[in-house]
């Protein structure tokens, strides 16, 4: 199985929660008899740009009809789209910044989301995701408790994965929520990470079971 592993903490590697789930469940498919192949991503170091005047230019222009400036201003896009384009599976770790999705994995996001190429858009205004035979997993990571109480309304990372990702044909992604991981007392941290973890081997074991 080929597995696009993508990390966004701005923490190091030895600090960070969901970088270290991420590798807790790459662990687990291997233990689950799964062979992978991992094209990593580190968003924090490999940051994806901002669009640009050239790129919205060139994204939207045929690819027949498109100049040499266009198609360089959409080359990096064009190589990122590949490397997903090529895995079977993503597995996407990031932590809850400001309620929302890390900025680096937004950007991400703007990279990949292309017409022709990772969706296609049709002469009578429909769209189709092309992404569809894809294993998604969303592992995030949150200082406070979302489950229930005062921060329950304040989800803004799952909707927009949700959207952005169902765009793009992936209907069902799988999504382990750690929490609460700041916001609280010890034991209910290694609460949270013991449930993450859990969640973790049960999705592995699906995994290993449809490949
Ligand atoms: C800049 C910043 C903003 C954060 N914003 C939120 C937030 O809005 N809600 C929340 O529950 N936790 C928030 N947190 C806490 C992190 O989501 C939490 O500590 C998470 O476990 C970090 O994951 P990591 O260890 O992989 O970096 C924030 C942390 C940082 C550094």
């Amino acid at each position: 199985m080929k597995i696009m592993h993508i990390d966004s903490s701005a923490k190091i590697a030895e600090k960070s929660s969901s970088r270290m789930l991420g590798k807790f469940f790459l662990e687990q498919l291997k233990e689950q008899g799964v062979d992978i192949e991992i094209d990593y991503l580190d968003l924090t170091k490999d940051i994806q740009p901002h669009l640009t005047p050239e790129f919205v230019v060139a994204t939207y222009k045929p690819e027949n009809e498109r100049t040499p400036e266009m198609k360089k201003a959409l080359m990096a896009s064009d190589a990122m789209c590949q490397r997903v384009i090529h895995a079977d599976a993503l597995v996407c770790a990031m932590p809850m910044y400001n309620w929302t999705i890390p900025s680096t994995f937004k950007t991400f996001i703007d990279t990949i989301i292309r017409t022709g190429v990772t969706y296609d858009l049709f002469p009578d205004g429909t769209t189709k995701g092309k992404l569809t035979n894809k294993k998604v997993l969303f592992i995030t990571t949150r200082g406070a408790d979302l489950r229930s109480g005062v921060f329950e309304h304040m989800d803004a990372m799952t909707p927009v994965l949700k959207a952005s990702f169902g765009f793009l044909g992936v209907n069902n992604p799988e999504f382990v929520n750690a929490q609460p991981l700041q916001f609280s007392d010890q034991e209910s941290r290694q609460q949270a990470l013991a449930r993450a973890k859990e969640d973790l081997t049960t999705v592995a074991k699906q995994w290993s079971e449809t490949v």
